[in-house]
């Protein structure tokens, strides 16, 4: 029998596992709460859902375009002219299945075997395991906690000495930091970029949800960046499947052609949801204020536990919190909470091999009632 191939053998994902065992014990009927799950408690916006239900009632979902409907992809256009005063042809917008599409579809139209391409530790962890099983090398790069743990030109140009590089991958606001690249940080970045002839990816599936400062999309510095968003995070619509590509006109046909044979087109159903759920920027923006309430009761909690903030969390629904006054072992930490204090975290090692023991990550995308509980477990599960 032919065993799994080579190229599946990448490293779980280890937050799903926790997701996993949290669900089990709330299955089993224990009250957790979850500060695992990098996905809001509540659902798709209203109109969202009205849509679909309104759509059903035609019961036909074809196959759209392999790029998707020429609809959404138009008012993408005009949300990046609303947001951020760009003009982006729609042509250059693919809707693809979640921001994970997009990755496999860029990274394949952008790099061949073997090809380095520079990250940050700490950063999502799918983005080397999918490089990796796709037979690309992920190069990732200990990011510095004075550059609040994103990656700068210089660790760009320090990856490009040690071999050629492909691609810089880079996201803002950041998971699991939180933390924002500046219009000045990603300008340099992106110059250090086209200084070496190499991709500049920015992932900004985070982009609405911030606190203090909007984030500014890399197509603002650089109008060859490639851009992934999603509607899974500021749209609450995780399960849906539906996110976004933005690419250079020179790219357009390959991922076209790649999007045809690999997934003939992104789920019909979730492009109705998202071509109405462009309408519910109120709805998106108060659940937004709603977890600034959870991210301040918490960065006031935290550091009187000994739990230091590892960077500031401008951003997303994280924190990355530094739990060696308390633990050498993420791991070890996480499984104690869950199972002692009934709260679920993540480890930050799924999110950097190194020095990811000494932190936990934060998801505070809940309502602030279940945040409060939270922290009260946690204080007295700490100061016992
Ligand atoms: C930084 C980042 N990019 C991409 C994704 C995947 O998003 P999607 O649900 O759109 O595939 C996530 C999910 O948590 C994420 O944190």
């Amino acid at each position: 029998m032919r065993p799994a191939s080579s190229r599946s053998n990448i490293a779980p994902f280890l937050a799903m596992e926790m997701a996993r065992e949290a669900s089990r014990l709330q299955a089993e009927g224990h009250d957790i709460v979850r500060f695992d799950v990098g996905q809001p408690a509540h659902g798709a916006p209203q109109v969202a859902l009205d849509a679909v239900r309104d759509a059903l009632s035609a019961r036909s979902f074809p196959y759209s375009e392999a790029l998707g409907a020429m609809a959404v992809r138009r008012k993408l256009s005009d949300w990046y002219k609303h947001i951020h005063g760009l003009d982006i042809d729609p042509r250059r917008i693919a809707l693809t299945t979640g921001a994970s599409g997009a990755f496999t579809l860029a990274f394949l139209a952008l790099f061949g075997d073997g090809e380095r391409v520079a990250l940050a530790a700490p950063g999502y962890p799918p983005y080397r395991h999918i490089l990796t099983a796709l037979g690309m090398r992920a190069v990732a790069v200990d990011a510095e906690l004075q550059a609040r743990l994103q990656l700068t030109p210089q660790d760009v140009e320090d990856a490009a000495r040690a071999g050629p590089l492909a691609g810089v991958i880079v996201a803002s606001p950041a998971n699991p930091t939180g933390t924002l690249l500046s219009r000045e940080d990603l300008a340099a970045l992106a110059q250090a970029c086209r200084a070496r002839g190499c991709a500049f990816i920015s992932d900004e599936i985070y982009h609405g949800l911030t606190y203090e400062q909007a984030a500014v999309t890399a197509l603002a510095v650089d109008d060859e960046a490639i851009v992934i968003n999603s509607f899974s995070k500021y749209w609450a619509m995780t399960g849906w499947r539906i996110g976004w590509l933005i690419m250079p006109e020179r790219l357009i046909g390959a991922v076209e052609r790649l999007a045809q044979n690999l997934t003939v087109c992104p789920p019909s159903p979730s492009q109705a949801a998202a071509l109405a759920a462009l309408d519910a920027q109120a709805e998106c923006d108060a659940r937004r204020d709603a977890y600034g309430v959870n991210r301040a009761r918490l960065m006031d909690a935290l550091p009187e536990m000994g739990l230091s903030i590892a960077a500031p969390p401008d951003g997303a629904f994280y924190m990355l919190v530094d739990i060696s006054a308390h633990s050498r072992d993420s791991l070890d930490f996480c499984a104690r909470a869950l199972r002692e204090a009934g709260v679920a975290l993540t480890t930050g090692v799924d999110f950097d091999e190194r020095r990811g023991r000494s932190w936990v990550r934060l998801a505070y995308a809940r309502d602030t009632e279940e945040t409060q509980r939270g922290i009260a477990r946690l204080r007295q599960w700490i100061l016992r």
